[in-house]
């Protein structure tokens, strides 16, 4: 290769992963996988290494890539965070051991860890006490997320008295379990938002977040793996772990003390496959060299530790045909692109389908029909198309374009400036949008009416009975009988639970109407800002932009759902029907004053009804709750295991104790 070739690919090397950098740390949405990356960085290396009068100082291989944002206060690093070599062949993990033995003259210990794919986080404490969280930032600074840490509960605020040093900085990864990702996601499907592609960028996602109070919502956890500072405890890394275990941090239980490499390649093989029943996604091993002094001595390029290595996992790839490409449209409208694939056997399950996300995919990838494609199952549940294999292309075929109009009703699709999803607009009329809306109507966290299914809707919207959300109260038992699968008893039950469903809080009822962007968390805001449902409607943007955590987005989708003829005439009948269109905050539906002046304390376990039961009930009697015991209380009402500082305190103010029991009694 010519100097002037090298310096051309090495400049265009850069500029692709700095994107493809921006688009992991900042947006949380990358679009290649780590293994292509790693392939791009690899060339990017091996070009520089040829050509070393071509390296800069600001080359993506000699600095990590950066999660700075404009948001967030940023602090230095007291050491530079640094990240770590990756490898993907056991060769390589040889030659970093022959690397490090010839430098200590002899066998050493290693460190072996679970590599955990979240978010790296540097914890600072001082006197016991955590005084700020940084994220990696460039490795030099980072953003300072503390208020966003605090909400972590595997994250000690305070330390008991124990033996650490005055100050240290301890170093982890920010979590979020797979399940609660999934949780999270079927959440946003439900909203109409945008999903995260996995648990990583979920997690990472959730740490840059600006209300500590979604973030504390989102479960995130994490596992700490390095401690820094002056007056460590050990003169080992394995010692070090289990001191801050002891201190009350969260290490991992899998990490191991490997007496050789070969312990070392056990561990590697080991959870080569162990890792699949993880609640967490690893996508590879750290191994790190035990003796401090050694660490010391073998020494960090500017990107990395020479003690350490990371080896990775390749995600598991096999290459099939494409052999169609469907649309499918959600509730909110959203048309999302599915591939159809030849069967092929992939990491366990038969894969037929795989996810294209949107229409910049698709063009990413070039993709013809009956293309050869390689599939990957990465953390992720949908399998993905990461690449096609142009050589077996078919000459002549077709390439695969995005759809102009709406395969459920042919309107044509909208694709919002900046946003990657096209849409169908006829919100009013496209029957997936219209059986979505009503299916997340009915849904648990919405109007929770039992016994109306996905097969059920269906069949009421092809019956032509029922066409919106208004229509489910004119339901009567007769209509629903004759449909398939169904008998008297069921249709007296689904009845009965959409008469149920009028005593719905406000709140609720705000986030079943399925206002894009409003989720159960804004819907809630809404309700407490605006007490009843025409104060919301003549709400404008300005006024609705006045509500923290409401952002323009939020307020012209909410503007424009009200704006319509339709809608308004949905709600004028949901109205009539008697749907709770108040906040009950306002108007509280009392059903006696037995409890009217008398403030009550609830504490311990109860057996009849929920904590939060008996709060209602207190409130519907005219009583207030109140959370601490003091000379104004009335009662406390006591379940099993009541705290003992409260049983003193309430005792030794003469407050009377009642059980769940003489409450119950009480209200009769
Ligand atoms: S040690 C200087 N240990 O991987 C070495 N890192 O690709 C500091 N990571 O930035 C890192 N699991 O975010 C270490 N057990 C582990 C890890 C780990 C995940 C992340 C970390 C780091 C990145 C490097």
């Amino acid at each position: 290769m010519k100097l002037s070739e090298a310096k051309k690919r090495i400049e265009e090397l850069r500029k692709e992963i700095n994107e493809h950098n921006r688009r992991y740390y900042v947006l949380n949405d990358p679009i290649i996988s780590d293994f292509e990356y790693d392939l791009l960085m690899n060339e990017l290396e091996t070009l520089e290494k040829m050509f070393p009068e071509l390296i800069t100082e600001d080359s993506p291989t000699r600095r990590v890539g950066s999660d700075l944002t404009k948001e967030f206060v940023q602090y230095r690093h007291k050491y530079p965070m640094l990240s770590l070599s990756n490898t993907y062949s056991a060769e390589e993990v040889m030659d970093f051991h022959n690397r490090v033995i010839k430098v200590a003259g002899k066998d050493v210990e290693y460190v072996c860890e679970l590599k955990f794919d979240g978010a790296s986080i540097s914890l600072t404490y001082v006197k016991g006490k955590l005084e700020r969280a940084l994220t990696r930032g460039d490795g030099y600074s980072g953003d300072d997320v503390t208020q966003n840490v605090l909400t972590i509960k595997s994250i000690p605020h305070e330390l008991p008295a124990g033996d650490y040093p005055e100050e240290f900085i301890i170093r982890g990864e920010i979590l979020m379990s797979r399940p609660v990702f999934n949780e999270l996601n079927k959440e946003r499907a439900a909203e109409g938002l945008p999903l995260f592609a996995n648990p990583r960028n979920a997690a990472s996602g959730t740490l840059k977040l600006l209300d500590p109070k979604i973030v504390a919502s989102r479960k995130l956890e994490c596992f700490l793996y390095y401690l820094l500072g002056e007056n460590l405890p050990c003169d080992n890394h394995y010692g070090n772990m289990l001191k801050a275990r002891e201190w009350g941090f969260r290490i991992s239980e899998h990490m191991r003390l490997c007496k050789s490499i070969d312990e070392v390649m056990e561990y590697i093989n080991h959870w080569d496959e162990a890792r699949r029943d993880l609640i967490f996604d690893t996508d590879g091993i750290v191994i790190k060299v035990n003796s401090l002094a050694l660490q010391e001595e073998l020494g960090s390029t500017a990107k990395s530790p020479r003690w350490a290595i990371a080896y990775k996992y390749k995600a598991e790839q096999v290459a099939t045909r494409l052999l169609s490409v469907d649309f499918q449209v959600g509730r909110t409208g959203t048309v999302t692109p599915v591939a159809n694939l030849q069967p092929i056997h992939l990491g366990g399950t038969i894969v037929k389908r795989a996810s294209l996300h949107n229409a910049d995919q698709i063009e990413l990838l070039d993709l013809h029909y009956n293309d050869t494609v390689f599939v990957e199952k990465g953390g992720e549940i949908i399998p993905k198309i990461v690449g096609v294999d142009t050589s077996k292309r078919e000459p002549g075929s077709k390439k695969v374009e995005f759809i102009k109009t709406c395969p459920e009703c042919g309107t044509p699709l909208i694709r919002i400036e900046n946003e990657a999803n096209h849409f169908c607009p006829n919100y009013l009329h496209c029957p997936p949008q219209i059986k979505g809306r009503i299916e997340h109507f009915i849904s648990r966290k919405a109007m929770n009416i039992e016994g109306l299914g996905e097969e059920t809707i269906d069949l009421l919207f092809n019956e032509g009975l029922v066409r919106n959300i208004a229509d489910l109260y004119e339901l009567k038992k007769e209509q629903l009988i004759p449909l398939e699968r169904m008998g008297e008893k069921s249709a007296a039950n689904i009845i009965a639970s959409i008469e149920k469903s009028k005593n719905t809080p406000y709140h609720r009822v705000l986030f079943a109407l399925g206002i894009r962007h409003v989720g159960e968390t804004i819907a809630k805001t809404l309700a407490a800002e605006f007490p009843d449902i025409d104060t919301l409607i003549s709400a404008d943007i300005e006024k609705l932009t006045s509500v923290r955590e409401i952002g323009p987005k939020i307020a012209a989708s909410i503007v424009n759902y009200f704006e319509d003829k339709d809608n308004r005439e949905i709600i004028a009948r949901l109205k009539s029907y008697g749907i709770n269109f108040r906040s009950e905050k306002e108007t509280p539906e009392e059903i006696s004053g037995k409890l009217a002046g008398k403030t009550i304390v609830i504490s311990g376990v109860f057996s009849r009804h929920s904590r939060e039961e008996y709060k209602e009930m207190i409130e519907k009697h005219g009583g207030k709750n109140s959370s601490s015991i003091s000379s104004s209380t009335s009662f406390v009402l006591a379940g099993e295991n009541m705290g003992p500082s409260k049983r003193e305190k309430a005792e030794s103010l003469g407050i009377p104790i009642i059980s769940e029991d003489e409450f119950l009694k009480m209200l009769e």
